[in-house]
């Protein structure tokens, strides 16, 4: 019987070795690119936030603190897969934040936000769904559909520029997902309860 047991526990180690083994150093580099990306994307929005108070645009000004909150969102998920899988942090630099004017800082936003809903997220999913790697497709995801919305509430605040409505933002603390009304009882996202939104100022 103590045999039977010990084969058993030595299956079960074996299944979640042979799990882990089964991610590709790629998709762990992806990881690693991805957070180096949500935690640079975080903190050139608070530098983009500062500069709409400057220039007096209130919502988006609100808007870039919303993203940014979103992003540091992502970027610990993205961590907490790694983790998860198994693999390291890897050390890195925060790039310097050249903040322009506001129109200039949204087509920016716009333009990073599209390239990981068009090409960052979409390449990192389609490995990490052919490895199995579930830590790696849940946080890809949460981000890729945050970012998706990220980039229509900019291209919305950028067409706007100058008589954008003063309209609260909401952020879901398990996914980052980004709105402007509160959905009626779950996340569209993530599916977790509202109650995980904060509101934003
Ligand atoms: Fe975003
Ligand atoms: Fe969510």
């Amino acid at each position: 019987m103590k045999k039977i047991f010990i084969i058993i526990i030595g299956a079960a180690l074996a299944v979640v070795t042979t799990a882990q083994a089964n991610v590709s150093p790629q998709t762990l580099d992806n990881l690693n690119a991805a957070f180096q990306g949500e935690s640079n994307a975080a903190h050139r929005y608070l530098a983009f936030a500062q500069k709409a108070d400057t220039e007096g645009y209130t919502y988006v000004a609100r808007l870039f603190r919303a993203a940014a909150k979103a992003e540091g969102i992502h970027r610990d998920t993205h961590k907490q897969a790694i983790l998860e899988l198994g693999g390291k942090i890897k050390n890195f630099q925060l790039d310097a934040v050249m903040a322009g004017t506001t129109g200039e800082n949204l087509q920016t936003a716009i333009k990073g936000e599209s390239y990981e809903r068009d090409t960052m997220y979409p390449e990192f999913m389609a490995l990490a769904k052919k490895e199995g790697a579930k830590p790696a497709i849940r946080t890809l995801l949460y981000a890729q559909k945050a970012e998706a919305e990220h980039a229509k509430l900019y291209q919305d605040a950028l067409a706007n520029l100058g008589k954008n409505a003063d309209r609260p933002l909401y952020v879901c603390k398990v996914c980052g997902y980004t709105v402007t009304q509160l959905p009626a009882n779950n996340c569209a996202s993530c599916r977790e309860p509202i109650s995980n939104y904060e509101r934003i100022d």
